[in-house]
This record gives structure tokens, sequence and C-alpha cells, in this order.
């Protein structure tokens, strides 16, 4: 009759076969499932190392591969590739991507007094987004499947609450991308969506509970933080207060990284959207 462990054993080498199959045969899901954590992982570690190195390169290589997808299916397409050869501002790739986010408890919490999130300023075309999906990336293929991600863009959410609201629901919106606790929150262009009262009340909201309950959170902003506040009150004054509190609460939690324009690449004239940069140069000959 055999021992638990040596059941136990065999049963690993079948799961291994079966996983090996699906991966072959490109079914990166059935793979991961027929794989499962082995019980007695202990003793199979130290009687026999060979198979476990085994069972962790194939493990391995259904993460990475199953990450892959995830980017796939959830990064924006014109976003997905990033070539150095043009990528405007590698330096400030290069401290975004070395962030990492504070320590979490034995339950998954992220513990107090860190800066868990991550803020990219700085002017249109400088490469936020495309850092922040970068470093999306780089979380998700190293700790696959923990640290997926929800992308917003702050005009869009904006007009999410503003619908949901008609039906009184905008609080199940907040609850909705705050749900998954794992999850890092993307807010992109929160400079972008005009501030309403409405809006700075919800958004107000949100970033309250980002900071006192410590989400991982990436955001994108055009501006500073005084130039955020002055553009959102620039209309109404007594949206001051919500502007500031919630400026401070992101200078608080999030690690600053500022984004620059190469100085060749600055627009030298706008030209009409009718105007080629051929017409351009003979008119100004
Ligand atoms: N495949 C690519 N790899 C690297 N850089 C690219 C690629 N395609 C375009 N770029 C550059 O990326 C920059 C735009 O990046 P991105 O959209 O992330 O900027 P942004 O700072 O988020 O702008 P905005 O504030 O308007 O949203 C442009 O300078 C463009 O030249
Ligand atoms: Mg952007």
């Amino acid at each position: 009759m055999l021992g638990d462990f040596e059941f136990q054993r065999r049963a690993v080498v079948a799961e291994i076969a079966k996983a090996k199959a699906h991966f072959d045969a490109g079914h990166a899901e059935a793979a991961e499932r027929a794989l499962p954590w082995p019980k007695h992982s202990t003793e199979i570690k130290a009687q026999f190392p060979e198979l476990w190195a085994e069972w962790g390169t194939l493990h391995n290589k259904i993460c990475q591969r199953q990450a892959d997808l995830y980017l796939q299916k959830n990064i924006p397409v014109e976003f997905q590739s990033l070539d150095p050869s043009i990528y405007p501002c590698p330096e400030s790739l290069a401290s975004a991507l070395e962030f990492t986010p504070g320590p979490r408890d034995e339950n998954g919490m992220e513990l107090p007094g860190f800066k868990n999130g991550l803020l990219l300023h700085g002017p249109t075309g400088a490469g936020k987004t495309r850092a922040a999906f970068a470093v999306l990336s780089a979380r998700l293929r190293s700790d696959y499947p923990d640290r997926q991600f929800r992308y917003v863009s702050a005009p869009v959410l904006k007009r999410q609450l503003a619908d949901a609201a008609r039906g009184g629901r905008s609080h199940a919106v907040l609850e909705d991308l705050l749900g998954d606790q794992y999850a890092t929150l993307f807010i992109d262009d929160l400079s972008q969506a005009r501030f309403t009262a409405a809006f700075a009340e919800n958004l107000f909201e949100l970033i309250d509970r980002i900071h006192r309950e410590h989400v991982d959170v990436i955001v994108t902003v055009q501006t500073n933080g005084a130039d955020l506040v002055r553009k959102w009150c620039a209309e109404d004054r007594d949206l001051m207060d919500t502007a500031q509190a919630i400026a401070r609460r992101l200078r608080e939690y999030c690690f600053a990284v500022r984004f620059t324009l190469p100085k060749q690449s600055k627009p030298s004239a706008v030209l009409p959207l009718h105007q080629s940069a051929t017409d351009a140069a003979n008119a100004h000959a």
C-alpha cells in the first residue's frame, strides 16, 4: 500500500504531465488549473529536488503566460509596446519602475505610514500613461495573479459617476473601483475632468478612501499640485477647500515622479490642422 507521501509524489508527476500538455497546446488557463500547489510540498522539495524544480519551472512559465495574456487583454493596444529609442523621458520611467509600494501584513493589507501611491506628473506627451502601464506590467509579471489592475481615466470616471448619480448609485461606482484589495487602481489624466461640485465630492471620497485604506494607486496628472488646485477652482472658488484636501492627500500618500519633454521635441509653433509641416516651412522660407 502506498504511503500518503508517495501517493502525492505520483500525483505531482501526473499533474505536471497534464499541465505541460495543456501549456504546449496553448491553454495556459487549463494548465494553471491542472497544477495546484502540491500537498506535502516540503517533503517533495526535500526528497525529490528535481521533481520540485520541474514543478517550479512549469509553474513560472504558466504564470508568465497568464500575466502576458492579462496584459494583452487589459492594456489599450497603443500602450502595449515601449520602444526606448522614441520614449521621451527614460529617467522618469526608471524612477517609476524602481518605486515599490509599502509592505503588507499577513492578511495582504497595506501597512500604514508608507507611500503606496505613485503620482506621475508632467506635460502632455511626456510618457506618463505609457510609464504607468510599464509599472503595472512589471508588477503583474513578478507577482501574478496578485497585482492585477483597474484602469479608469478621470473624465470617464466623472461620466460614470454622473450616470450612476441619476439612479442614486455613485457609491456603487466607488465600491467597484476599490473592491479588490490586491488590485492597483490606475487613475489616468486626473486634471482632465472638469471639477464640478458633484465630481469634487465623489473624487474627495475616492481619494480619501485610497489614503485611509492604503489602496495601491497610480495617478497621472498634467500639472503639479498647486496648478491642479488653481485649474480645478478657476470657475468656482467654493471648491477650493475640497480641491486642496484632495491635493494634500495625494501629496502625502504618493511618491511623485516628474516627467519632462526632451528639449528638442518642444513644439516650435502650433500648426493649424489643415496646414502640413512642408506648407509651414515654405511659408517661413
Ligand atoms: N511604442 C512607443 N514606445 C515608446 N514611446 C512611444 C511609443 N509610441 C509613442 N511614444 C511616445 O510616447 C509619448 C506619449 O506617451 P503618453 O501617452 O504616455 O504621454 P502622456 O504623458 O500620458 O500624455 P497625456 O498627458 O497627453 O496623456 C509621445 O512622446 C510618443 O512619442
Ligand atoms: Mg496620458
